[in-house]
């Protein structure tokens, strides 16, 4: 130990852990500190700088709570969560996209052809697919999970001090023995990350802004399949190609299409002014 330098610290440090031989906990140790020290060598990091940075994490962990996560919300606009989502997306099944922190579980059930907008403000929109194995089977008794925000940009969730019910704009969708899914619901608007906090000082140092494009959210479960937690885009829309946290990919861009009075859709509570179609595709499990 006497000979420690900045060099061979990486070692010793590693060392100090007594870990599982051939563990994934070793491996993933001992890569974080490998590209730590790393980093911290290359950038030739100052005393100031680096309390800079240990300053700006206290404050994440101060300013979070229960219902707010500024780690996750750093993770999300560093671009980590969408390389994680990324990593894990299995070719040949849908890509996944970004959680969020809106999700609740339980949502209410909502029958095929149901309305989950009631009486909101904004444009009707059929959504509409099929869920299928990524060999093109469709998939009967899917579990389409679904959640959003409203034509405002607002997630009830977020608005339960003036009386709203989190569990509105939420539903959860059985596919028939077609695989098929559809529903009708408010075309949501684009709304910002929370950018109250230490993250939004960073996309201010950044110059960057904080908005997400419009989208809806799904969690689609099969038994047999992996899951996948996802998000449908709308082409054309605002901050599409720019989104505060990465979510937006190619294959998960939609088209929104103004239905015609020729368009032959199936039966639906509400009346749509536009559709968009979208297939889910689920891989197995394992
Ligand atoms: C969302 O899509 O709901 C979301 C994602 C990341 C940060 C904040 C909100
Ligand atoms: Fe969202």
């Amino acid at each position: 130990m006497k000979d420690i330098n900045q060099f061979t610290l990486t070692e010793a440090v590693k060392a100090s852990f007594k870990t599982e031989e051939g563990s994934r906990f070793k491996f993933l140790l001992e890569g974080f500190i490998d590209h730590l020290h790393d980093y911290t060598r290359e950038v030739n990091m100052t005393h100031e700088e680096w309390m800079g940075i240990l300053m700006f994490l206290y404050d994440c962990g101060q300013i979070s709570t229960p219902e707010r996560h500024e780690f996750i919300l750093l993770s999300d606009v560093l671009g980590l969560s969408a390389l994680v989502d990324m990593i894990n997306s299995r070719g040949g099944a849908t890509e996944g996209s970004n959680l969020g922190p809106f999700y609740l579980d339980n949502a209410p059930k909502l029958e095929l052809g149901g309305d989950l907008a009631k009486d909101r403000d904004g444009a009707t929109i059929l959504v509409h697919g099929v869920v299928r194995d990524s060999l093109g089977n469709p998939l009967a008794g899917a579990l389409v999970d679904t959640w959003q925000a409203d034509g405002a940009g607002t997630y009830p969730i977020q608005e339960q001090a003036s009386g709203q019910d989190k569990y509105d704009l939420r539903g959860l969708i059985t596919t028939n023995d077609n695989g098929e899914y559809w529903y009708t619901t408010v075309l949501p608007k684009s709304y910002t990350v929370p950018y109250d906090g230490p993250v939004g000082r960073l996309l201010r140092a950044g110059d960057r802004h904080a908005w997400r494009a419009a989208h809806l959210h799904y969690i689609v479960r099969a038994k047999g399949y992996r899951a996948i937690t996802t998000e449908l885009f709308f082409e054309n829309t605002e901050y599409i190609d720019n989104d505060a946290v990465f979510g937006v990919r190619k294959s998960l861009i939609a088209k929104l299409e103004p239905v015609k009075k020729t368009d032959t859709l199936p039966a639906t509570e509400k009346k749509p002014d536009a559709k968009c179609r979208f297939d889910f595709i689920l891989a197995p499990e394992g």
